[in-house]
């Protein structure tokens, strides 16, 4: 292992030590292996993906930030807030604070949507805490969110590099579907949109719905009906890697600033979640999310033709997914269209759907990442 860590440069050495720092805490499963770490110390890989983050911060949201920001693989283009566990408000300061925190505050940061597009807004601070970062307090940012909105941002980083950016999507799809609505020949502009929401196995928040499709459901079909290519990680995969507690400790011992932060943020609201007996874990969504693109290789991912529910009273935000036609639509009612007027849509796949992970893989790299020196 030495020999492997002296091939490398000085920043692979500093993480590798890093990781050897925290690894009094951690059992050795939890661990990165001499041969995951030689995967998941990478020197700066020369074509890194090209990334906007999308996000609701939101405590699985400032894991997977930091992730991003921790990995050479993306380069993070800009970060752009919307509501969504909790409000604009809170989402954009606790942007900022995130990227400062990571000591990237080259990054620029926009606001997003204060309000889904058609909806009133519910937030989860039953999950997340009320100030979305599990209650814990960090100083005011000092850095303030560039004067261009999020949708401007977007469109114009996209615009200028055509085919280039993926956008990661980890909160509602408010942001994503204004810049489509308001510049509806941007599509084929986008290489990529990488989105944690949605579910072919049952939701979060009701039966149906995963949580950011329930938020703003009608952005949801926007996006799955835009043409650009998705990849969809949803809770099928996503309520598979919940955090435990020695991974938790882990992150505590290591002296970094984002594991510092990191830690104290989880370590709260697994703390806050047993008091109010919700004590089931909490799930990892948006860094698996973040994960799978830095190594495709910890989910598995499945052609679908997914449809998003907008109409249902009881079911809206809830992500349907055809693995082979024909599909079908709910009969007609007697006093509708005639069903010659209706015609059901041809199957074509719209989305990558991740359907297995590695959990075990997944908590390895987030590890290694977050408790690595700079
Ligand atoms: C999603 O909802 C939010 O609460 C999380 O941040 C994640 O993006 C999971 O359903
Ligand atoms: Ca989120």
């Amino acid at each position: 292992m030495h020999a492997k860590i002296f091939s490398h440069n000085r920043r692979d050495f500093l993480r590798a030590s890093a990781v050897t720092l925290a690894a009094g805490a951690l059992p050795a499963s939890l661990l990165p292996s001499s041969k995951t770490f030689a995967t998941y110390s990478s020197s700066t890989p020369s074509n890194p993906h090209r990334i906007i983050l999308d996000t609701d911060p939101g405590v699985d949201d400032a894991i997977a930030i930091f992730l991003a920001l921790r990995s050479p693989e993306l380069h993070v283009e800009a970060i752009t807030p919307v509501c969504g566990n909790v409000p604009l408000s809170l989402t954009l300061p606790n942007a900022l604070r995130l990227v400062e925190i990571a000591g990237r505050t080259d990054i620029p940061v926009a606001a997003g949507a204060a309000t889904p597009l058609v909806r009133r807004l519910v937030t989860a601070k039953y999950a997340h805490g009320n100030n979305g970062l599990g209650g814990v307090e960090f100083p005011e940012p000092k850095i303030k969110p560039v004067s261009e909105t999020a949708t401007e941002l977007i469109r114009r980083i996209v615009r200028a590099n055509p085919g280039e950016i993926s956008i990661v999507a980890i909160g509602p799809l408010t942001n994503v579907a204004t810049v489509l609505k308001s510049d509806p020949t941007i599509a084929p502009l986008i290489k990529s949109i990488v989105i944690m929401g949605g579910s072919l196995s049952g939701g979060n928040i009701t039966p149906a719905a995963e949580f950011n499709f329930y938020v703003d459901p009608e952005a949801a079909r926007i996006v799955f009906d835009s043409g650009i290519p998705l990849t969809m990680v949803g809770l099928d995969v996503t309520r598979k890697v919940i955090i435990r507690e020695e991974q938790v400790r882990a992150l505590e011992a290591a002296q970094t600033p984002v594991s510092q932060a990191a830690g104290k943020i989880l370590r709260a609201n697994l703390d806050r979640l047993n008091k109010t007996g919700n004590a089931n874990g909490f799930a990892m969504h948006d860094p698996l999310t973040v994960a799978q693109l830095i190594d495709p290789s910890v989910v598995t991912l499945k052609d679908f033709f997914v449809e998003i529910e907008t109409t249902g009273e009881l079911t809206a935000g809830q992500s349907l997914g055809y693995a082979h036609g024909p599909v079908r639509r709910s009969p007609p009612l007697e006093t509708g269209l005639p069903a010659a007027d209706s015609p059901e849509p041809e199957f074509k796949p719209n989305a990558k759907v991740a359907v297995e992970v590695e959990p075990d893989k997944f908590f390895r790299l987030l590890l290694a990442r977050l408790t690595a020196s700079a």
